[in-house]
């Protein structure tokens, strides 16, 4: 069973159902390309089958070492940039609570990113907050030699030594990385280090459902196996050919029939700040993988309705090269009223005893109306903020990201374009042989 609904209702000015299904030789040709493994990029196919390949034995070691992590720090630091980063945190801000990391020892160790940047203050202002609390760390990096995490590797690596020494540290240091290749590899063999594998056909931005991923969501607490369950749930939802099966593939195309028409920008709305992160890894997954060879769409996203009194008014009125895709929660955990004042000094006794999710899914609703006109929008509806839910809505997004990926003809498992600035920065680093 589906836990998402696809709602193109609002769309139907720019493009028809019709001109969707006249896609389908398309679509057919590209979805065997990607089965078949006769397609651009096809080395990196496995997150294709990541859920249904999931095996007790592969849960029971992340179970087992997060069991462990939790029991021995009270602060949990991810060190991992782009893919290595963003999986996790989608996925333990969509499905933690939106203070964890203020609720103590028995909600877990309070979690930290590092290695998504540069800035000497962001990692000088999470020293001082971790210092002289127990610390454990999960550094992840498949090449293993990307210069941020690596760089935010060194300085937490010397502090867990000098706290606990060299052999303490082995206990919390966990390391995921490439099977055989990268200087990470090489540095935890030789410091036997726990280590999590990424398959070497799972890129960056696809590996959320390997370790690279599930370890960190473990650690937080999160229940893999109802996220690796909604996965294969979703597995089986978005492999279908058939476009009227397929909502991950009628996304995917009609995304590319905007496109085509002139809307080269696409905004992710969401209405819950649990969603920001889960916005944020979209954006990586659809614009590293789509924008090449001076094509695809330009990824954006929005937080509605705090962005409506921001950017709603460009959105109404700007530039009409954009289309939105409203991302949307079926049901909140918990449900909030508004109270009565007694003599309706705001004027919102109208609203009282109305939940707070009534409020929102009428500005989700308004929103969608008045953006109707200028910007085609479309709805996902998810179920819930359960791990099975997220699960099924990571699956969708990778299908129809590879599937748009194919039917703009290119490759969506490389990145080339990551490169120039590295080997300019490398340069200017004075690095040896730039
Ligand atoms: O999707 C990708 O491949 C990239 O975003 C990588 O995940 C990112 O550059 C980090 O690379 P690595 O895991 O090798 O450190």
């Amino acid at each position: 069973m589906s836990n998402l609904s696809l709602n193109c209702d609002n769309l139907k000015s720019f493009v028809t159902e019709q001109e969707v299904i006249s896609l389908q030789e398309q679509v057919s040709l590209c979805h065997d390309r990607l089965e078949g493994g006769t397609g651009k990029g096809s080395d990196y196919l496995g997150w294709l089958r990541l859920p249904s390949r999931f095996s007790d034995a592969i849960s029971a070691e992340i179970e087992t070492t997060a069991s462990s992590i939790r029991d021995c720090c009270e602060v949990f630091i991810i060190v991992g940039i782009g893919g290595s980063y963003l999986g996790a945190r989608a996925g333990i801000s969509y499905l933690n609570s939106s203070f964890s990391n203020q609720f103590g020892r028995q909600g877990g160790p309070e979690i930290y990113f590092s290695g998504q940047n540069i800035s000497s203050d962001y990692h000088a202002d999470l020293f001082d907050l971790i210092s002289g609390r127990d610390i454990c760390l999960n550094v992840i990096s498949k090449s293993g030699t990307t210069t941020e995490p690596a760089i935010a590797f060194r300085l937490l690596k010397e502090l867990v030594e000098k706290k606990y020494g060299v052999d303490g540290a082995r206990g919390r240091i966990v390391v995921t990385t490439d099977s055989s290749r990268g200087a990470l590899k090489s540095l935890a063999d030789d410091l036997d280090y726990k280590t999590f594998v990424i398959p070497d056909d799972v890129g960056g931005r696809y590996s959320v459902l390997t370790p690279v991923g599930l370890f960190p969501m473990a650690v937080a607490g999160i229940n893999i196996k109802e996220l690796m369950e909604g996965a294969r749930q979703g597995e089986k939802l978005y492999s279908t050919r058939s476009l009227d099966q397929n909502d991950a593939y009628y996304y995917a195309a009609t995304r590319q029939l905007l496109y085509q028409k002139g809307k080269t920008t696409e905004i992710l709305a969401t209405f819950q700040p649990a969603f920001h992160y889960l916005a944020q890894w979209w954006k990586q997954l659809a614009g590293e993988s789509e924008g090449k060879e001076l094509k695809g769409i330009f990824p954006a996203s929005v937080e509605f309705t705090c962005d409506l009194h921001s950017m709603g008014q460009w959105i109404q009125e700007g530039n009409r090269n954009i289309f939105e895709t409203f991302l949307t929660l079926e049901t909140s955990r918990r449900q909030l009223k508004i109270p009565a004042f007694q003599n309706d000094a705001d004027g919102l006794n109208y609203l009282a005893g109305e939940t707070l999710d009534t409020v929102n899914e009428k500005a989700w609703l308004g929103t969608a109306d008045a953006h109707e006109g200028g910007v085609p929008n479309m709805t996902l509806k998810i179920k819930d903020r359960s791990p099975t839910s997220l699960g099924q809505l990571i699956y969708f997004f990778e299908r129809a990201v590879a599937m748009t990926g194919y039917l703009n003809g290119v490759n969506p498992f490389d990145q080339p374009g990551v490169e120039f600035y590295k080997k300019n920065m490398f340069k200017l680093l004075g690095k040896p042989g730039f």
